[in-house]
């Protein structure tokens, strides 16, 4: 009898550990090395500030296309999470509802996509403001990074407050955001409208797993099998 209730309770024990870890698992583990603060943010998902050290675990939807995960640096935010970030800010809340504002280096995801595949890559086609790795827990799919001193080493024109923009952000030409209004007709020819620059060259140097420029190669993107967790690192 003794024995029964002692194996009842260690099965009670292991469910209820099992289920305390589920409810944490969540398939990004963002964790801060900086040593400054990061407030992360997702979108979709929201935002969270780390101090060096602390992590965030959370879910994007299954299906959902277009998601990234990036940094904010700077920021201040009031009691209800309103404030502002010297860069990645979105639109002023704590808890990101859009996309964030240049320089921001940005990890891009579209999850559980034809034959469940999970679709990723690191792009700086929004500029660069802080060093950022994704590791997805398969040893059989690529770690894509960004890490090099983009900031320390930015062209002088590029140069903005927390890190370095893309040279559309600054710019805003044809040659540089293949996407303008004033490209729009000749997109068609993008060959011709838009090929690797100078300064889209100066990022691809340091990051070649990146996106440099809106029309970069396609070997940049990595995929791996849906359901994957993945570890994104600021300052890996
Ligand atoms: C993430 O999703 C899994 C599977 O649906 C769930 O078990 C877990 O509680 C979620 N984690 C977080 C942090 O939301
Ligand atoms: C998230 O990553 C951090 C740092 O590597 C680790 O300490 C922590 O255990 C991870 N959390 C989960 C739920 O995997
Ligand atoms: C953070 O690290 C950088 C590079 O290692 C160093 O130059 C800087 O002094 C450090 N800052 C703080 C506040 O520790
Ligand atoms: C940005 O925030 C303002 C309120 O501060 C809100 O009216 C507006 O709809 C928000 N824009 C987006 C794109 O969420
Ligand atoms: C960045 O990713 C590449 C390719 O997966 C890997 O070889 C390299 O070690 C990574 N760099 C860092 C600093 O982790
Ligand atoms: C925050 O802003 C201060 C003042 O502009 C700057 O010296 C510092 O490097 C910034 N920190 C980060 C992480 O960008
Ligand atoms: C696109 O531009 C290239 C380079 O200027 C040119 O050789 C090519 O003929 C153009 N293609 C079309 C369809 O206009
Ligand atoms: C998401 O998809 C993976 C497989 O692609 C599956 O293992 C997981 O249970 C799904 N999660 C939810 C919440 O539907």
């Amino acid at each position: 009898m003794a024995i029964i209730m002692k194996t009842n309770l260690s099965i009670f024990l292991l469910i209820a550990i099992t289920s305390i870890a589920a409810a944490q698992a969540g398939r990004f583990n963002i964790t801060n090395k900086c040593n400054y603060t990061v407030w992360a943010a997702a979108f979709p998902g929201g935002g969270m500030k780390l101090n060096t050290g602390e992590s965030w675990n959370m879910n994007i939807t299954n299906g959902t296309s277009n998601a990234r995960i990036w940094g904010r640096t700077n920021c201040t935010f009031d009691n209800s999470g309103l404030g502002k970030c010297q860069t990645g800010d979105c639109n002023g809340t704590l808890e990101c509802k859009t996309i964030g504002t240049p320089p921001n280096t940005i990890m891009e995801f579209a999850l559980n996509m034809y034959n469940d595949l999970d679709f990723y890559d690191v792009s700086l086609v929004q500029g660069f403001n802080i060093p950022i790795q994704l590791k997805p827990s398969l040893n059989s799919c690529g770690t894509v990074n960004c890490t090099a001193d983009i900031n320390g080493e930015c062209p002088t024109p590029l140069k903005v407050p927390g890190g370095c923009n893309n040279p559309c952000t600054t710019f805003d030409t044809t040659e540089y955001c293949c996407n303008s209004d004033s490209a729009r007709s000749a997109a068609t020819n993008a060959s011709a409208t838009c090929g690797p620059t100078t300064y889209s060259k100066f990022f691809k140097d340091r990051c070649p797993y990146a996106y440099s420029y809106p029309k970069d190669d396609a070997t940049s993107t990595f995929s791996c099998m849906g359901g994957t967790t993945y570890d994104v690192v600021f300052c890996p």
